[in-house]
């Protein structure tokens, strides 16, 4: 993509940083990323995922259509997202430093579809943010949360099409539950673990709060037809993709309104 527009200083900022994503500039030259690159896999392999997701649900293509990425972070799924066509691509996370990020980035490669803004998961409303959105993103969150299924109810409220949820999960936990007594008896329909973040609330891609519930794959999936998604589905991923994607350690799951 070339960008006239992109100025030798703008250049510099971007190269002087190292990214969580590869992005590629006008003149060719590619981001610097942590650890040289070692995490482009993940990156990649969730979006071939999201591809498969986006071909089903809209065959006749995407053109024209909204999104809001939550927890965008630097930006990368709502600048490719733009890049497939949609029209306009709203891209929220709690840390400036990532919106300023996204506006950097979107500044340097000329794309113009992608609006950055500040933006809590549990503040989102159509009155913040604008919406409801015919794409919703929620990629690698909601392990970072305290409140995941609030989290999941503002993506359903944002939401008017299909919203795509990915995330580490952890252990499935089943079995029946005495309920105040041993005559009364319920199933258990999925799991929470507990994970400590709070002495790494600095972290560019942890928690703020510091407090996590990181669900299981079965919870997750109850969880979101609960709050209203239909159709919901564990997504494939490819033979060749992220081995964490590969063994069901973390999962894609969609669901469509
Ligand atoms: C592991 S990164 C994932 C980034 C990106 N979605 C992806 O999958 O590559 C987690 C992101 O969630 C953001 N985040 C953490 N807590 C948040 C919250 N309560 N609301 C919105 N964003 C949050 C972080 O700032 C970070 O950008």
């Amino acid at each position: 993509m070339s960008n006239p527009a992109m100025s030798a200083e703008m250049k510099q900022r971007v190269l002087d940083k190292t990214w969580f994503y590869d992005f590629e500039l006008p003149d060719g030259s590619h981001t610097r990323r942590y650890e040289d690159g070692a995490l482009d896999l993940i990156h990649d392999t969730r979006l071939r995922m999201l591809d498969q997701a986006l071909g089903k649900q809209w065959p006749g293509g995407i053109s024209g259509r909204s999104a809001l990425d939550i927890a965008c972070h630097q930006g990368y799924f709502s600048v490719q997202l733009a890049r497939r066509g949609f029209a306009q691509v709203t891209a929220v996370d709690a840390r400036a430093d990532h919106v300023a990020d996204v506006e950097l980035i979107t500044s340097a490669i000329g794309e113009s579809r992608v609006r950055a803004q500040q933006c809590d998961v549990h503040a989102l409303s159509t009155d913040a943010v604008g919406g409801p959105f015919d794409l919703v993103l929620c990629f690698g969150l909601l392990y970072h949360l305290e409140n995941p299924i609030g989290a999941l109810r503002r993506a359903r409220e944002m939401c008017s099409g299909l919203c795509v949820v990915e995330t580490q999960v952890v252990p499935n936990l089943s079995g029946n539950v005495d309920w105040g007594s041993y005559r009364y008896v319920k199933p258990l329909m999925g799991s929470f673990g507990i994970i400590d973040e709070t002495y790494e609330t600095h972290g560019m891609e942890a928690s703020v709060t510091g407090i996590c519930l990181a669900p299981s794959t079965e919870g997750l999936i109850w969880i979101m037809e609960k709050v209203g998604f239909k159709d919901v589905t564990l997504l494939p991923c490819p033979d060749d993709g992220y081995e964490q994607l590969r063994f069901g350690k973390r999962v894609m799951v969609s669901g469509r309104i």
